[in-house]
């Protein structure tokens, strides 16, 4: 019988052209969500390799709520950006936790 944090969770996200992929994960595979994207999905990413300062890692959440609070640097690199949205968030701030699970969300490239 597995352990309870051997559970596997999905979540849906669209890269940056609109294709739609369903990923899994378990509990604390990995540090960030853009960790994981990066190591299994998506290439040229995450350039700053997750300290908030580039941008490169942003989302938009399409359905589901992350529940972690923003902090300075991510509200800070966010307002550089040009093309955030209500929900836009860094993949780099969110942590991989079972409140992922379901969340839908899509790749946003600054232009
Ligand atoms: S990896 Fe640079 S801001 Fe997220």
């Amino acid at each position: 019988m597995p352990r309870i944090d051997d559970q596997v969770y999905t979540f849906t996200f669209y890269d940056e052209v609109g294709e739609k992929y369903e990923a899994s994960f378990v509990v604390n595979e990995y540090h960030s969500l853009m960790e994981l994207l990066f190591d299994k999905y998506a290439e040229d990413w995450g350039d700053c390799r997750g300290r908030a300062w580039c941008g490169t890692c942003h989302i938009e959440i399409l359905d589901g709520i992350v529940e972690e609070a923003m902090d300075a640097d991510e509200r800070n690199t966010l307002s550089k950006l040009t093309n955030t949205v209500k929900t836009s968030r860094l993949a780099c701030q969110i942590p991989v936790n079972s409140k992922l699970n379901n969340l839908v969300f899509k790749i946003l490239k600054d232009n």
